[in-house]
């Protein structure tokens, strides 16, 4: 919003966050932001105090939304944030809600926001983390979910104004009632889980039959209809999007009584949380037992060029694996920091550490699985890594190594869905 042009005050309630965004670093780790923070300091203050809301006119709410127990969104911080926020709305001024919520919530919150003369609209976010200043600054398409009637026309016209740099490079905008554009974005991050379960079911049959399923996505991919992009099989999908906005979905079409309409949504699940036990199966076919045996991950992270953990295939399957009884040492660029924390949490640390450096994590190992596809692994020499381990075993949890190099080096070669 600041590159955009705007004054722009951010308001949480974690005060090592803003002490952070004080200094002009990023909390998280994420290419590009820390440069867009210093560059747009000016523009740009960060408080706990809710009250500096009273100088802004546009106010985004852009909370977490985690899954509850029971997979259902837990909307504890969305309600907390607009009540916050309403002592310190004034007439004419627009809220905008950001958050990925169950459909039926931008319904219910207006009643809160309007008796203060204000407006709010829903605004989803399709930004993918590792590309977020990309994406926000050009993004895909621009979704407002609005009131009915001349409410919605005139929270319209402001949301236009402050997107004006995005929406002069043609970017689409797509105005709808508040419960499409609620669905919108839950069921984009549905049909792209469904897109990468898909690919992993044909890995798995890929698996009894020979077929190579990278070579199957590429020839499936090019029917444009189709499209070649979330079709990579691997250890399947992760993060605080995905998993829990397909369970959180499932779990407001029960309450709504149309759980059925979106029962292949728990297969896409059940298919997805397959493949991070396939590697222990691997792994127990190669090296006999897990028990005894140290293994290098490679990953930590839930997805490259990112440092976000939550629900990480790969620390999932390094956890597994330190349960098994095998010693584990996980290696990630950003992944170690936050992973270390977690671990100790876990209780494993005995039997998990973590490192930065994915060589160290190789030395002396009896087999090494790559998880995260950061480029710096891709890019290793397979015969250097060979001499630093006891025996060379991979397992290509990602299909993003050459495997026909590798197997050069000695190594012996297991992909997912593919050999
Ligand atoms: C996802 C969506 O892609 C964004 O559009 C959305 O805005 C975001 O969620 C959100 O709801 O906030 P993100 O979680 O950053 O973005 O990550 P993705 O790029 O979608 O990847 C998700 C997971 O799928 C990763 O673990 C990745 O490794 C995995 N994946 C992705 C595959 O296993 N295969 C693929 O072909 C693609």
């Amino acid at each position: 919003m600041a590159e955009l042009g705007h004054e722009v005050i951010g308001i949480d309630v974690d005060p090592v966050r803003i002490e952070s965004l004080q200094k002009g670093i990023a909390p998280f780790h994420e290419p590009g932001l820390d440069a867009l923070l210093r560059e747009n300091s000016s523009r740009l203050t960060f408080t706990r105090d809710m009250s500096a809301a009273a100088d802004a006119s546009v106010h985004f709410v852009a909370v977490g939304t985690p899954q509850s127990a029971d997979g259902s969104v837990d909307m504890t911080y969305v309600n907390g944030a607009i009540e916050g926020i309403v002592p310190y709305l004034s007439k004419g001024d627009l809220v905008v809600g950001k958050s990925t919520v169950p459909v039926g919530s931008a319904e219910r919150l207006s009643a809160h926001v309007t008796p203060t003369g204000a407006l709010l609209m829903w605004n989803p976010e399709f930004l993918r983390e590792g590309f977020a200043v990309e994406d926000t600054l050009s993004p895909d398409r621009l979704v407002y979910g609005i009131p009915e009637g001349t409410h919605g026309e005139t929270a319209t016209s402001i949301l236009d104004d402050v997107y004006a740099g995005i929406l002069a490079k043609d970017t689409p905008r797509l105005v709808m009632n508040f419960a499409t554009a609620e669905l919108v974005k839950v069921a984009a991050n549905s049909f792209l889980a469904t897109k990468i379960s898909f690919i992993n079911a044909m890995a798995e049959i890929a698996d009894v039959t020979g077929a190579n399923v990278t070579q199957l996505a590429d020839a499936i991919g090019c029917d444009t209809r189709i499209g070649r992009r979330f079709l990579n099989a691997g250890i399947g999908f992760g993060g605080g999007c995905l998993p829990k906005d397909i369970r959180g979905f499932v779990a407001r079409a029960e309450e709504l009584g149309v759980g059925e309409a979106l029962s292949f949504l728990k297969v896409v699940d059940d298919i997805n949380m397959r493949r991070r036990a396939r590697v222990l199966d691997v792994l127990t076919e190669e090296l006999g037992s897990l028990a005894g045996n140290t293994i290098a991950v490679w990953g930590i992270s839930f997805k490259p060029d990112s440092d976000d953990i939550r629900d990480s295939p790969a620390l999932d399957i390094a956890e597994s694996l330190a349960r098994s009884g095998a010693t584990v040492i996980s290696a990630d660029p950003e992944g170690w920091k936050p992973a270390q924390a977690r671990v100790e949490r876990a209780g494993l640390e005995a039997a998990l550490s973590t490192t930065s450096d994915h060589r160290t994590a190789v030395t002396g190992a009896d087999a090494l699985v790559i998880a995260t596809e950061w480029k710096v692994f891709q890019d290793e020499n397979p015969t250097t890594i060979g001499e630093l381990m006891s025996q060379r075993i991979v397992v290509d949890g990602r299909n993003c190594i050459d495997s026909r190099a590798w197997k050069a080096a000695g190594f012996r070669y297991r992909g997912m869905g593919r050999s």
